[in-house]
């Protein structure tokens, strides 16, 4: 039977590396959890998910998060998120989780990294969709808060907390514009001392310099978005030949920010993938901008001229890009392989 190409590119296995598990939280969830905690959104959805920047998106991001306020509502939106992944053809993720705010106003990081892990185990159950987590400081609150917290999370990781080996790296999120991300050296030490792997936001708001801090001073092994890369030719080449991954969302660039992009056609990915970059194909917020990773695979496809095999090396680049062993990489490209000869032949 002739399937449509979205239906294809759904069906394709694919990884995802940049989403926050917020920004997966679907209308229905957050009126119920709003509703259950007491929280009144400060507008009607439809109105409040549109954005004219990354800064208003932000406030709705936080606003999403201020819903979360127990162990079990966190359990809830990550059994969701796995779901929804799952029926999206994806086999892994890595997954941010910012819970600065929800720190500071008094949540244990132990329920939250174990909420998050008894969802997230209940959905591995039921769809075979595996996850793992990254705790992403938010930049907003500053250096001295992102120390202090990172320190919560080493200790989880020293009692050998519920849930906790899930969490296999950090990153940074939130603003960009005037932070100088040097200033969270000390964190990104420290975590790198406790072997956990890290990433940071950088680029989507912020000059191609930012990124080469994040590189050479953070010691990041990914960054997220990272569009701003083509600013410097000599940054591509050296990004280019050390195939350091960038985790790119398009639509949702375009959807949160587009101030800064104003169209699919107008976006950086084409020229990145052009240029060798290894650039991966991801949601960010797919709740928050009416997205979902089939959705997004579609998107492309359709805006660059990109044919199937193009849409397979993408998501044979998102598995290169994981921080899984080398065993489960082989395991994920072979499940690709397998399942677009499948496609490639119905087709
Ligand atoms: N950028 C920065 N912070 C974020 C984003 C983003 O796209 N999504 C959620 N937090
Ligand atoms: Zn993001």
């Amino acid at each position: 039977m002739p399937t449509s190409l979205r239906d294809t590119l759904t069906r394709l296995p694919k990884v995802e590396l940049h989403v926050h598990l917020e920004g997966t939280m679907l209308a229905d969830t957050l009126s119920e959890l709003a509703r259950k905690n007491g929280v009144t959104p400060p507008a009607p959805l439809d109105e409040m998910y549109r954005y004219a920047n990354l800064s208003g998106f932000l406030d709705v991001f936080w606003f999403v998060q201020s819903v979360l306020q127990t162990r079990e509502d966190w359990a809830m939106l990550a059994y969701e998120s796995v779901l929804q992944a799952a029926s999206n053809g994806v086999i892994y993720r890595e997954v941010f989780f910012t819970p600065a705010r929800h720190l500071r106003s008094g949540m244990s990081l132990a329920d939250i990294v174990a909420g998050v892990d008894d969802g997230m185990s209940a959905g591995e159950r039921e769809t075979g969709s595996e996850t793992r987590m990254i705790y992403d400081i938010d930049r907003d609150f500053g250096p001295s808060v992102a120390d202090e917290q990172l320190e919560m999370l080493l200790e989880l990781r020293r009692r050998a907390a519920h849930g906790i080996d899930r969490v296999i790296g950090i990153g940074m999120d939130s603003t960009e514009r005037g932070v100088d991300p040097s200033v969270f050296a000390p964190a990104y030490r420290a975590a790198k001392a406790a072997g956990l792997h890290r990433t940071g936001h950088q680029g989507e708001d912020s000059p191609a310099w930012a990124i080469e801090i994040a590189l050479d001073v953070l010691g990041c092994e990914r960054i997220d978005h990272g569009i701003s890369v083509l600013e410097d030719a000599a940054l591509v080449a050296r990004l280019v030949d050390e195939q350091i991954p960038l985790t790119v969302c398009p639509t949702a660039n375009v959807v949160i920010n587009p101030d800064k992009c104003v169209s699919l056609d107008a976006h950086a990915y084409p020229a990145m993938r052009a240029a060798g970059l290894l650039a991966t194909l991801n949601t960010d917020d797919p709740a928050l901008v009416g997205l979902s990773l089939g959705a997004e695979y579609t998107n492309v496809a359709n805006a660059y001229g990109y044919g199937l095999s193009t849409m397979v090396q993408i998501a044979h680049d998102g598995v290169t890009a994981t921080w899984a062993d080398d065993d489960d990489k082989r395991r994920m490209h072979a499940v690709i392989d397998e399942v677009s000869a499948e496609l490639l032949h119905a087709g």
